[in-house]
């Protein structure tokens, strides 16, 4: 990406996977997950409204730019004059554009500071679902990979494409926002579309299988898009969604000495097929009512038991996570896990129940340490000549 001359050769060889930035939606939620994300949360610096509204502006053209394949600057990485440092810091040149999207959040801490305090002048605007996520047993989160103002999701086919979106997007801040913390993450944990073949998490099991996907459109409308009719004093969020990010170490080498069968029991799929355990093939309905030996062959506390829209008011959620390894702990351990994302209506009804049934009941708990934590609105698209989040500050 980044030259012209890379950008036409990319074109002319087809290698050149795109997904529009403007829409009537944002990019990256129901758009086929990619392989890899890098992730940042932002605390904004600065006081003045009109550098906020600014940095946003110049965040959506930059971000328009690379989703083309473009360089994040309008001069380019080598392009420019030679006294002045670069408006693109190079290390995509030559790289496709690789299916990146950008896909941009607002945090409660945007509107509002700890004292209850309005920052922007947003606070008659933040929506009654944009509270902080309460605690929920299990939680054991650092406050540094945890909320923050702003959010941008990078995910791309090609990790350096997504570094890159990240890092220039931080650039270009410099001054306004600062990074407060971000998350690299390898292998998607999910599936978004028909048409993707169901990935594995860490813990070795298809994950995925049971998501909303994009050509379920009515799903999207009921469980991940909000609507304008859902609060009065957010009109702005109409065709945005709710980004819950929850960092999940996962204690790989505890799980790692689990017979097979305990796994499926703890998860209530195989792991080879990832079908339920009341049988069938993975795209099966599960069973929860078929006996086994000791009760339920789907057991009660299995984790597709726990979350499963039966027992949790009929609720989907779109999930988008990925796995992350950042190397080793103090005792020689995999600090892994999954970077869980997950597009939704409202976290009231959508995720906040279910989390708390999931914390009391589910027997991956066991294995899963929630090390990170956050929640954002997610604006709708921003259209021809629009920049992401304006009905906000409209
Ligand atoms: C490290 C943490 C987690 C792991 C390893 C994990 C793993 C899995 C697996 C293997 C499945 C079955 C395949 C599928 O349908 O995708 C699944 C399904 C699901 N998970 Fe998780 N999960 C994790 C965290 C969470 C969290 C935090 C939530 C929400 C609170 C959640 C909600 C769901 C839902 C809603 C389903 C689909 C259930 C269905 O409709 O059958 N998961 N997960």
């Amino acid at each position: 990406m980044a030259g012209r001359e890379s950008e036409s050769a990319h074109a002319a060889s087809g290698e050149a996977l795109t997904y529009p930035f403007r829409g009537e939606h944002q990019a990256g939620i129901v758009t086929p997950a990619q392989d890899r994300l890098h992730f940042a949360a932002f605390d904004v610096t600065t006081r003045s409204r009109a550098q906020l509204i600014a940095l946003l502006k110049a965040w959506t053209e930059a971000a328009d730019r690379m989703t083309r394949g473009r360089p994040a600057g309008e001069i380019g990485p080598v392009e420019g004059a030679a006294n002045l440092p670069p408006d693109d810091t190079g290390e995509a040149i030559g790289l496709s554009p690789s299916g990146l999207t950008i896909t941009f959040g607002f945090g409660p801490t945007l509107f509002r500071d700890a004292g209850g305090k309005d920052r922007f002048g947003l606070a008659d605007r933040q929506p009654a679902a944009l509270e902080p996520l309460p605690h929920f047993p299990g939680d054991n989160l650092d406050e540094m990979r945890s909320h923050g103002d702003l959010c941008v999701q990078a995910c791309a086919n090609d990790p350096q494409v997504a570094v890159h979106a990240i890092r220039n997007l931080a650039r270009i801040g410099f001054g306004t926002v600062a990074v407060r913390w971000s998350q690299l993450g390898f292998g998607r944990t999910s599936t978004t579309s028909t048409s993707q073949s169901t990935p594995r998490n860490l813990f070795g099991f298809k994950d995925g299988t049971a998501n909303v996907k994009a050509e379920e459109t009515d799903e999207l409308a009921e469980h991940v898009w909000v609507a304008s009719s859902d609060d009065a004093r957010a009109g702005w969020m109409a065709g945005g969604s709710y980004l819950v990010a929850r960092r999940v170490n996962m204690t790989i080498e505890v799980w790692d000495r689990q017979p097979l069968g305990d796994q499926e029991s703890f998860v209530g799929r195989t792991k080879d097929t990832g079908a339920p355990l009341s049988g069938g093939g993975e795209l099966s309905e599960p069973d929860f009512s078929m006996p086994g030996h000791d009760g339920p062959v789907i057991p009660k506390d299995s984790h597709v038991s726990v979350v499963h829209p039966d027992h949790n008011d009929g609720v989907r959620i779109l999930r988008r996570g990925y796995n992350f390894v950042d190397g080793t702990d103090q005792l020689g351990g995999l600090n892994a896990g999954l970077f869980f994302l997950a597009y939704l209506r409202d976290p009231r009804t959508h995720f906040i129940p279910m989390q708390l049934r999931m914390a009391k009941m589910d027997a991956l708990m066991e294995y899963l340490k929630f090390t990170g934590s956050a929640l954002f609105a997610v604006p709708p698209g921003a259209g021809d000549g629009e920049y992401v989040g304006q009905a906000l500050f409209a």
